[in-house]
């Protein structure tokens, strides 16, 4: 069987669906190609965070600008993707408070503020006593802080489930439990070959965007170079009880989530471990120790969950977006840490670029040919 759309979309991600949506709005025929279901590979681990302001401090300048941009899209973006899918996303505006538990946090947190204020971020700084008026549950050891209340966040996996009833309003069609094994450039249309339970199919676009995450070098062959894309292994524990915070809280060590219903996210771990899923007992025993420190009523709250994402990196742990150097392909992938803050800049800009043929200013610097540049030089010793 051979199917026909615009655009062939390989990864059913946030990234990928946020995408998908884009392009369909703008009257592109879409298909994604989904290997397991929506959201299965980072998206649904993430606690969704939506704090630049955080990461500023080891963030390039372009990478920083783009967050930015993502950040201000944001309420658009919900509002689209809830119009027409029906379904909340589960985006909240708190803010993120940063919590210091002794002077070396402070001294840290002086220095981030001093840094997020040559950029022109706003902050305020807490004393201890400030800081549990905001938050009446942190630790009675917590000796400052530092609220930015421009910083807000989203429900992960509420928002892949309105993202996909967004996705199919517009028309999108999503293949789920469908691996793509070969993308080839054949007769001037891309080339998807497709397996799925039901037999082997192919799919001709015009377009391919590969937006795979983790997945983009690992059982799936195309025409492009490798750039080195690798797993880094994320832990998240769900705690589940009396709602002890409102706002986002942090330190260098942890970030503590609230959901609605009373859930807390305490993340995450960064470890080099390949594809394996596996919860370890260090992980959690480190997050649970470092969320303890902040938030000693978290002793008394259940554990709901221990979930295990992959974030997709390169080399400099920046996004790799644009053409690919094959005619047709294009790549939306290597978001790392920042797959959901990133989502609608990401799509807005690829969106651009794949309807106009125009390359956009903002995504200029997260081409495929810095990763290209680096492979030559590592050949040439
Ligand atoms: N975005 C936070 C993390 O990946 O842990």
């Amino acid at each position: 069987m051979t199917d026909v759309a615009d655009v062939a979309i390989v990864g059913g991600g946030v990234i990928g669906l946020s995408c998908a949506f884009e392009l369909a709005r703008r009257g592109k025929s879409v298909s994604v190609i989904e290997r397991e279901r929506p959201g299965f590979g980072a998206s649904t681990v993430a606690a969704g965070m939506l704090t630049p302001s955080f990461e500023v401090e080891l963030t390039p300048p372009a990478l920083v600008e783009l967050q930015l941009d993502s950040l201000r899209r944001y309420p658009q973006f919900v509002a689209e993707i809830e119009s027409a899918g029906g379904l909340s996303c589960g985006y909240r505006e708190e803010g993120t408070l940063w919590v210091s538990r002794h002077r070396d946090d402070e001294l840290e947190l002086e220095h981030l503020r001093k840094i997020q204020e040559d950029r022109g971020l706003p902050a305020r700084r807490l004393t201890g006593r400030e800081v549990r008026q905001i938050e009446p549950y942190v630790s009675p050891r917590a000796v400052g802080g530092l609220l930015v209340e421009s910083d807000h966040q989203v429900n992960s996996r509420t928002l892949m489930v309105a993202l996909q009833a967004a996705c199919e309003a517009v028309g999108v069609a999503i293949r789920v439990g469908a691996g793509v094994t070969t993308v080839e450039r054949t007769q001037g249309r891309v080339e998807l070959a497709i397996e799925e339970e039901s037999g082997v199919s192919t799919l001709c676009a015009d377009q391919v965007l590969l937006a795979a995450g983790v997945w983009l070098e690992d059982g799936l062959v195309t025409p492009l170079p490798t750039i080195g894309m690798r797993p880094i292994k994320g832990q998240i524990v769900h705690l589940k009880g009396q709602r002890l915070a409102d706002h986002v809280l942090r330190n260098s060590d942890i970030y503590i989530v609230p959901r609605s219903g009373g859930e807390l996210l305490l993340g995450a771990t960064e470890e080099e471990q390949g594809f394996d899923l596996r919860p370890t007992a260090g992980g959690t025993l480190d997050l649970l120790r470092y969320a303890f420190e902040i938030l000693p009523g978290i002793y008394d709250l259940y554990v709901s969950e221990i979930d295990v994402g992959l974030r997709p990196a390169v080399t400099d742990h920046q996004p790799v977006l644009g053409p690919a150097n094959v005619e047709g392909i294009y790549i939306a992938g290597g978001h790392y840490r920042g797959g959901v803050i990133l989502a609608p800049s990401t799509a807005y800009w690829m969106a651009e670029l794949m309807t106009t043929g125009r390359a956009p200013e903002q995504i200029a610097s997260f081409g495929i040919e810095r990763l290209l540049a680096e492979r030559l030089q590592e050949a040439a010793g």
